[in-house]
């Protein structure tokens, strides 16, 4: 009879691995591509204004940063053990057997949002353009490395 409860509170007890946040492996894949989806496209919409193409507003350049930086943290834990296959998936294998090197692509991507959120609400439009190219750098250097054409 006790058994049960001991085992529901051992489990609650534990923190969450991805294994256990996602039912399938496709879930988790669905999930992270969604929020490098969303990051992508709020990314680009700061890209636009660093290449003149929509004119420079600090409050939308820091609404879109925030979105950035906030998202920037959700697609990693959607990578766990077993998701290397599934779905339409573009990660490559290495991802898992370079973890070291993947989760540090990944911290320094998160560094280089908040660095961008930073420059944002300076409402300084070159401070933005260092911050946004900084930033594109990250995305570039773990595509290149853990993302397939
Ligand atoms: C540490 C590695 C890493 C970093 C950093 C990274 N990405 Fe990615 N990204 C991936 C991987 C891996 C995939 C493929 C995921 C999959 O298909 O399962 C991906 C996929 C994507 C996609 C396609 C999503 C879809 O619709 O399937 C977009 C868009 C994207 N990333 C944007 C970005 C942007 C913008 C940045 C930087 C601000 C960034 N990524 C930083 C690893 C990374």
């Amino acid at each position: 009879m006790k058994k049960p409860v001991l085992l529901a509170l051992l489990c609650c007890a534990l923190p969450l691995s991805a294994q256990a946040q996602f039912a399938k492996p496709e879930d988790a894949i669905k999930y992270r591509q969604s929020a490098f989806a969303v990051m992508g496209t709020h990314f680009g919409r700061i890209g636009a204004v660093v290449k003149g193409e929509v004119p420079f507003n600090a409050a939308a350049v820091t609404a879109n940063a925030e979105i950035v930086a906030a998202l920037s943290k959700l697609p990693f834990d959607a990578f766990g053990p077993g998701t290397d296959k599934g779905g339409n998936t573009k990660a490559k294998a290495e991802i898992w057997t370079e973890q070291d090197k993947f989760k540090k692509g990944a911290t320094d991507m998160q560094e280089a949002t908040a660095k961008l959120l930073v420059a944002a609400k300076s409402g300084n439009l070159e401070e933005v353009k260092k911050a946004f190219g900084a930033t594109g750098q990250s995305c570039k250097a773990c595509h290149d490395n853990y993302r397939a054409k």
